[in-house]
Parts: structure tokens; C-alpha cells; sequence
């Protein structure tokens, strides 16, 4: 061959090396167009090789001609490479990337404990018949507790409430609230009438745990003082909340009672909501379930908190709010209330 050959020949390989390059769509295509073009096998080589037959004074031109060929491949094959290997990085970020925004496995937003609901339900229902709420301490003085709500000291109706003393103060002085009431007295004591108040609370007495008495229990207290409160009002204000909670069909039904602090003193009871009304198990054939204790407050217990029972007169009534929910709900044991196992708590 001559060096003008060769020149030509190392042109159009460049010529087709340019294409073969381009068109190569992956690294591992551009190793074997690489490997065409440049590899020991190729025309590039051949015609290296070709060189020494050309004519001695032809030689330095032919050899330039093959050198500047394979620079030209070799920085195109290079060019290239560069390119798809940045794709291939831009891909494989794509491709493994952890999103970080999708969540594991989803869980359940969780709810309110159904006791908690019932007393924010019965919360609702007197604050919109202008009642306002008050807390009053788990821990309590006799006085609050018994004394003020004229059960004095040694009085048999202290006997019906079995007492959780705690070690403070004068012997027996110090004890957990077995009602609600005494938050009754600490707001007679703090505020003149007219009073319609609620009292939510936690309460505690030293019963045996069973199916319906918990040691730790919740109660909730209604008090109205004002003047011309009449026994009718109660009547009224009970029926209207039972009313307001399970509708027009479930009623309310008052039998003779007796609480130091109220005279008369009522028993309360709501149409059973399971048969409404007609006797079945829940209510035991009755078609009442019991619900709490009511009565026109007594006037010893306005003097005992500095109210004039001449001017003023008042109706107070309570019940216990985990007994409504079991009611409601059918819990045949007081105790799943409480154990904190989800699985219960979820299903209301
Ligand atoms: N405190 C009483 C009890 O727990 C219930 C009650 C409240 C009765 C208010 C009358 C008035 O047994």
C-alpha cells in the first residue's frame, strides 16, 4: 500500500469509527465498539501493521496518518464514555433512591378512651344547658367529703361508702374522694348563687373488684343553686340529659332514696337501651337500669358553706360515668375498661 492509501483508508475508519461510537447505547456496547475499533482484530491495527510495506520515504506520513486516527478514536470513544456513564449514574439515582416519604407499613390514627368520650359527651350536653364544669382534688379532707355534706362523724350513712384513709393529718382526716359531692361544697364555698356547675371526676372506695364495682371509678356531679329551685327542676334537668344523650324514647324514672346531703333524696334510673323498656337481661326484666343518686340539696349543707337556705334552695345529683358506658356499650366486665389492652379500646 502507499501512504496516501493508508491515509485514506485510517480517514474512513475514523468516518465510520464516528457513527459506530455515536450509536453505541450503553457502556457495555461502547467496550465492544472500543474493541472493533481499536482492539489487536481491528482494520485500525491491519492497516498499522500494513505500514511496513509501504515504500521507506511514504512511511512517517503513513504511520502519522494511523497515530492520528487512533488519537481521534480513542478521545471519541472517550467522549462517549463520559457521557453514558454520567446516564448511567443519573439513572442508577433514580433507580435506587429511598424514598424516605413513603411510610413503612401505615398505622391507625387511635381515639379517645370510650370513658373519656362519655365525659366529654355529658360535659357537652350541661354546658349547653348553661352549666359550667369544675374539677375539685382526688385526695380530700373529711370535711369536704363527709362533714360539710352533713354526714358527722360517726353518722351510719358513712358506713355506705367504704373509705380509702391515706396517712396524713389527724387519724382518718385525709382520705380518697368516695363521691363527687364534696366538689359541691369547695364551689358553694368559693361562689355565691346562682350556681349551675358540673363536676367530672375520679373517685375511689374500697370495694372488691366484680363485674360492676371498680376500687377506682368515675363520677360526675350536677348541682344547681339559685332561688325558687323546686323539685320539678331536677325532675326536668334529668330527664332533659337523658333525653339530649339517647334521645326522645329513653326516660327517666325516680324512686325514693336517702343521702345525708339531699332531702328528699331520689334514686334515678333511664330506660333500659337495650330493650327500651320492654325487660331483658342488661336490665333484668325491669327495663330501668339504675343510673345515680338526686335530691334537693340540704340545708344543712348550705350552712355548713355560709349560704342562707331562706334564700336559696338546689338540687344536686351524680352517677357514675363508667357504669353509663358499660351500660351503653355491653362491657359485661368493668375491669376491660381499664386493663389498657387496645384491642378493647378500639372497638368503640
Ligand atoms: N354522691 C352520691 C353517691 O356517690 C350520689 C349523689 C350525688 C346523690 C348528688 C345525691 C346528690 O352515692
Amino acid at each position: 500500500m502507499t501512504a496516501t492509501e493508508i491515509a485514506k483508508s485510517a480517514a474512513a475508519l475514523v468516518h465510520r469509527g464516528t457513527t459506530d461510537v455515536d450509536a453505541a447505547a450503553s457502556l457495555d456496547e461502547l467496550d465492544a465498539v472500543e474493541r472493533d475499533l481499536l482492539g489487536k482484530a481491528s482494520p485500525l491495527n491491519k492497516l498499522r501493521e500494513a505500514i511496513k510495506s509501504v515504500e521507506p520515504a511514504g512511511r512517517a506520513e503513513a504511520g502519522k496518518a494511523v497515530g492520528a486516527a487512533r488519537a481521534q478514536l480513542e478521545a471519541m470513544v472517550a467522549a462517549r464514555r463520559d457521557v453514558l456513564s454520567a446516564d448511567a449514574r443519573a439513572a442508577s439515582l433514580v433507580r435506587d433512591r429511598v424514598d424516605l416519604t413513603t411510610g413503612g407499613r401505615g398505622y391507625r390514627r387511635g381515639h379517645l378512651h370510650p370513658v373519656t368520650r362519655m365525659w366529654r359527651d355529658l360535659e357537652d350536653v350541661f354546658v349547653g344547658m348553661g352549666y359550667k364544669v369544675a374539677e375539685g382534688p382526688e385526695v380530700e379532707l373529711d370535711w369536704y367529703n363527709f362533714e360539710a355534706l352533713n354526714f358527722p362523724p360517726g353518722h351510719p350513712a358513712r358506713a355506705m361508702q367504704d373509705t380509702l384513709y391515706v396517712k396524713l393529718g389527724r387519724p382518718e382526716e385525709v382520705l380518697l374522694r368516695t363521691h363527687t359531692s364534696p366538689v359541691q361544697v369547695r364551689v358553694m364555698e368559693s361562689q355565691r348563687p346562682p350556681i349551675y356547675m358540673v363536676m367530672p371526676g375520679r373517685t375511689f372506695r374500697r370495694d372488691t373488684l366484680d363485674a360492676r364495682h371498680s376500687p377506682v371509678f368515675h363520677q360526675i356531679e350536677g348541682l344547681a343553686v339559685d332561688r325558687d329551685i323546686k323539685l320539678g327542676d331536677l325532675l326536668g334537668t334529668i330527664e332533659m340529659f337523658i333525653h339530649a344523650l339517647f334521645g326522645p324514647d329513653i326516660n327517666a324514672r325516680f324512686l325514693p332514696s336517702y343521702f345525708p346531703f339531699t332531702e328528699p333524696s331520689a334514686e334515678f334510673a333511664m330506660t333500659c337501651v337495650f330493650c327500651e323498656g320492654n325487660g331483658c337481661t342488661v336490665c333484668s326484666g325491669t327495663g330501668w337500669v339504675e343510673l345515680g343518686g338526686c335530691g334537693m340539696v340540704d340545708p344543712n349543707v348550705f350552712t355548713a358553706v355560709g349560704i342562707d337556705p331562706e334564700e336559696y334552695t338546689g338540687f344536686a345529683f351524680g352517677f357514675g360515668i363508667d357504669r353509663l358506658v358499660q351500660l351503653l356499650y355491653g362491657v359485661d366486665h368493668v375491669k376491660n375498661l381499664w386493663d389498657g389492652d387496645v384491642r378493647f379500646a378500639a372497638q368503640f
